[in-house]
C-alpha cells in the first residue's frame, strides 16, 4: 500500500472493501508499547523527580494537556523497577475508600444467603469480596517501593486533596470491615491483579514509601497545607530542538534540523510561543501523516494540518 492515497481508505461511497489499514504510529500499536524509552524529560524534572525520590513526598505536575505528565511516571518506574504503575484516574465522584479498598456488601449477602446450610467454611469468607484499590495497593508493606498515579487530581471533589494528604502522612489505612472480622488474618486481592496480600487485623502500613506523581491541569487551586507537602512541577514549553528530539524519540529517526519534519516542528514550536493551546499528540500526529511518503501537497496538506492543529481551548 505504499504510496497509496493517504485518505483512500474510507471513501464515502458504500462500496465495501476490506483492504489492510496502514502501518500504526508506533505509539498506536496494540498491545500497547511502553513510552519509558521514548520519554524525553523536560529540563528540571530529572531534579524534581530526583527531590521526590529523596523526600519520600508526591510530586505534583502541573502543565497543560498533551505535555507529557501522566507519562513521567513510566519512564521513573521502569528506570527503578517500581512494577507495574498503579493508576488512580480521578474525577469528581472519586473518593479516597475507594481509592484504598473496595467492599462488595451485596455480593457477599447474596453469597452467605445461598451457602447458608453447608459446612460453613467458606461460604462466609469476607475475602472474594475485597479488594484493594491503586492507593491501597501502593500502601502494602513491600521490599521495593511502588509507583503510584493519581491522574488529573485537580478534576476531584475539593475535600480529596485533604482527605489524600492524610493517608500519605502516616502511610497507613484501615479496613474497618476486617478490623470486626472473626479471622485476623485475610487476604486480599490486588489491584487490577489477581494476586493477594495477607492483611491482618484489617490494617495496612507501607514499609517503603511509595513513589507518587499527582497531575493536573491546574483546574483546582490547592490548599496551602495540600501544596507544602508534595514536590511541585511544571512542565515548561518545550523548545525546538526539544521537540525534534522527542518527534526523533517517538518515530525512532533522527530528525534533521531542515526538511519537511523539522518545518513541522518548527510551526508547532511557533505556535506554542504564541501561547496556544496545542498537545505533543497533535505534534505527533501531524509529523506521522504530514511527512510520510504520498502524503497530500499544496492545498490539501494546508487542511490536514489545520484538521490536526486545531487549538484545543477551541475545541
Ligand atoms: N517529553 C516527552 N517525550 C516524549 N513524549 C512525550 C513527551 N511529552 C509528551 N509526550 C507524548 O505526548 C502524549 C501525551 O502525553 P501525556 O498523556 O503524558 O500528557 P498529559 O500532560 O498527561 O496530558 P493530559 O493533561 O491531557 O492528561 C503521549 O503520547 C506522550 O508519549
Ligand atoms: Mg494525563
Amino acid at each position: 500500500m505504499t504510496g497509496a492515497q493517504w485518505d483512500g481508505y474510507y471513501r464515502g461511497d458504500g462500496v465495501r472493501r476490506a483492504v489492510d489499514l496502514p502501518e500504526a504510529p508506533p505509539w498506536r500499536t496494540f498491545p500497547r508499547q511502553p513510552m519509558s524509552a521514548v520519554f524525553q524529560p523536560p529540563p528540571g524534572l530529572r531534579e524534581a523527580v530526583n527531590a521526590a525520590l529523596w523526600l519520600r513526598r508526591p510530586l505534583l505536575i502541573t502543565g497543560l494537556p498533551g505535555s507529557g505528565k501522566s507519562t513521567v511516571i513510566e519512564q521513573v518506574s521502569a528506570e527503578l523497577d517500581f512494577g507495574p504503575v498503579l493508576r488512580w484516574h480521578v474525577t469528581s465522584r472519586s473518593t479516597l475508600t475507594d481509592a484504598l479498598y473496595q467492599y462488595d456488601a451485596l455480593g457477599r449477602i447474596h453469597a452467605q444467603r445461598l451457602g447458608a446450610g453447608d459446612d460453613g467454611g467458606g461460604a462466609d469468607d469476607i475475602a472474594p469480596f475485597l479488594q484493594l484499590g491503586p492507593l491501597g495497593t501502593a500502601l502494602l508493606p513491600s521490599p521495593r517501593p511502588r509507583a503510584l498515579l493519581v491522574d488529573e487530581i485537580d478534576k476531584s471533589d475539593l475535600d480529596l486533596p485533604s482527605d489524600l494528604l492524610d493517608v500519605l502522612e502516616s502511610g497507613e489505612f484501615e479496613i474497618p470491615e476486617l478490623v470486626r472480622y472473626e479471622r485476623d488474618e485475610v487476604r486480599v486481592r490486588l489491584h487490577q491483579s489477581r494476586d493477594t496480600a495477607a492483611v491482618v487485623r484489617g490494617r495496612i502500613a507501607c514499609t517503603q514509601f511509595p513513589f507518587i506523581v499527582l497531575t493536573s491541569n491546574g483546574e483546582q487551586i490547592f490548599p496551602a497545607p495540600f501544596l507544602r507537602r508534595c514536590v511541585r512541577f511544571t512542565m515548561p514549553r518545550p523548545s525546538p530542538e526539544a521537540l525534534r528530539a522527542l518527534v526523533g524519540a517517538h518515530l525512532r529517526m533522527d530528525v534533521p534540523e531542515g526538511g519537511p519534519v523539522a518545518d513541522i516542528v518548527r510551526a508547532f514550536a511557533d505556535r506554542l510561543e504564541a501561547g496556544e493551546a496545542l498537545a505533543i499528540d497533535q505534534l505527533l500526529n501531524a509529523v506521522f501523516l504530514l511527512s510520510r511518503e504520498g502524503a497530500p501537497q499544496g492545498v490539501a496538506r494546508e487542511e490536514l494540518a489545520a484538521l490536526l492543529m486545531q487549538e484545543l481551548s477551541r475545541a
